[in-house]
């Protein structure tokens, strides 16, 4: 029996395939490259752009083939997409040999699923679940592991889709993250761990008692062995002095921090609801960069969202200029649905867009090149 996983959008889901592929192995399937010898396919996927959801749309059509041919392979479909209704029912309605669909929130369900999908449609989507403790995971990031820490988001940022697709921000308790990372090192397979959460500062909030994230990487890092800890995605507005301070001075800490502004002007971040300005985010930068010597600083930026006019998109690549991060991701804005900026006035043209995504990408690649 052999399975075969396509994996879109970010670390989270490529993780949280790595369940998936553990469950599946358990129940005795093999990973196989070619989706055409494969007796089950899984397509877990992104919703945070719409070019992300059209290239999901364009392959899982693309097996309506190969299911034909081999009327006996399921076909199942998870992640952020079906969380979401709209496209849900797209894959019910216009892709009826999808044999399960199933959500973010009932991942560890999988191998029964399958089970049932062998008689009958499986479309099992859960509001919330549990933050699923007792699966394993098959690996697949070479010596780097990835270990969740927490579960959605509660920042609503207004273009963004991972609060109604993820929920809520959700922590995992420290006991059971010590004993997954303590498992990983115990294996002396992996030299790094890379912690994930949308908002991995918030961390604990929502535990009691409460912990911070600096606490958990005090305790992680303390468990012996020779490895480093990493970790994605940090929000600027939950960066505390005691958090730079630990990474400061932690020789277990890796010197790299991931800290998407999205946008240079204190308008469009205002809109965007992103909670600091500017100057506040170049003042974290500062502290950060006189802190942490060598420090990596890499960041995601959107264009083209709705009202930006092209001076507040200049406050943008100034604010690039000014940072010289080692590395940014551009975005065209994408209105998703059900979001608040999806609904503002102002949205603009596609072709502003590129072209705004294009300048920011050339003034990074020039940055790269004069640092190196
Ligand atoms: N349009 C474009 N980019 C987006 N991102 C999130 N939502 C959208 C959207 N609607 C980007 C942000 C985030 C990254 C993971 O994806 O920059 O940091
Ligand atoms: Fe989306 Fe903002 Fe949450 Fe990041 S912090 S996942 S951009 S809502």
């Amino acid at each position: 029996m052999l399975y075969h996983i396509v994996t879109y959008g970010c670390q989270m889901n490529v993780h949280e395939s790595e369940k998936i592929s553990f469950i599946l192995e358990e129940m005795g399937y093999t990973f196989t490259e070619k989706r055409e010898e494969a007796d089950v396919i899984v397509f877990n996927t992104c919703a945070i752009r719409e070019g992300a959801e059209e290239r999901v749309f364009g392959n899982v059509g693309a097996l309506k083939r190969l299911k034909k041919l081999r009327p006996s392979l399921i076909i199942a479909v998870c992640g952020c997409m079906t969380q979401k209704e709209e496209t849900a029912k797209v894959f019910k309605q216009k892709f009826p040999f999808v044999d399960i669909i199933l959500g973010t929130f009932n991942l560890h369900k999988i191998g029964q699923y399958i089970n049932e999908a062998k008689n009958k449609k499986v479309f099992e989507l859960w509001q919330e679940g549990s933050l699923d403790e007792e699966k394993g995971y098959n690996r697949t990031s070479g010596q780097n592991a990835w270990v969740n820490i927490m579960q959605g988001c509660d920042n609503f940022c207004t273009y963004c889709i991972v609060p109604y697709v993820r929920g809520r921000e959700k922590s995992r308790s420290v006991e059971n993250i010590l004993k997954e990372v303590k498992d990983i090192v115990k294996s002396g397979k992996y030299n790094k761990i890379t912690l994930l959460g949308q908002n991995v500062n918030s961390y604990g909030k929502d535990l009691s008692p409460k912990v911070t994230f600096s606490e958990l990487l005090k305790l992680i890092t303390s468990i012996e062995g020779d490895f480093k800890v990493g970790f994605m995605t940090s929000h600027p507005k939950d960066i505390t002095d005691q958090l730079i301070n630990e990474i400061a001075t932690n020789d277990k800490i890796l010197k790299e921090i991931h800290l998407p502004a999205q946008s240079g002007n204190n308008r469009i971040l205002k809109l965007m609801n992103r909670k600091y300005t500017r100057e506040h985010y170049l003042e974290i930068i500062s502290k950060i960069k006189a802190k942490i010597p060598n420090v990596k600083i890499t960041s995601d930026f959107i264009v083209g969202f709705p009202t930006e006019t092209e001076s507040e998109f200049l406050d943008t690549l100034s604010l690039v200029e000014q940072v010289k991060y080692d590395g940014i991701f551009a975005f065209m804005y994408s209105p998703r649905e059900g979001t608040v900026a999806a609904k503002m006035e102002g949205q603009i043209p596609l072709e502003i867009k590129r072209q705004r995504v294009n300048k920011l990408l050339a003034l990074e690649k020039k940055i790269q090149k004069e640092a190196n």
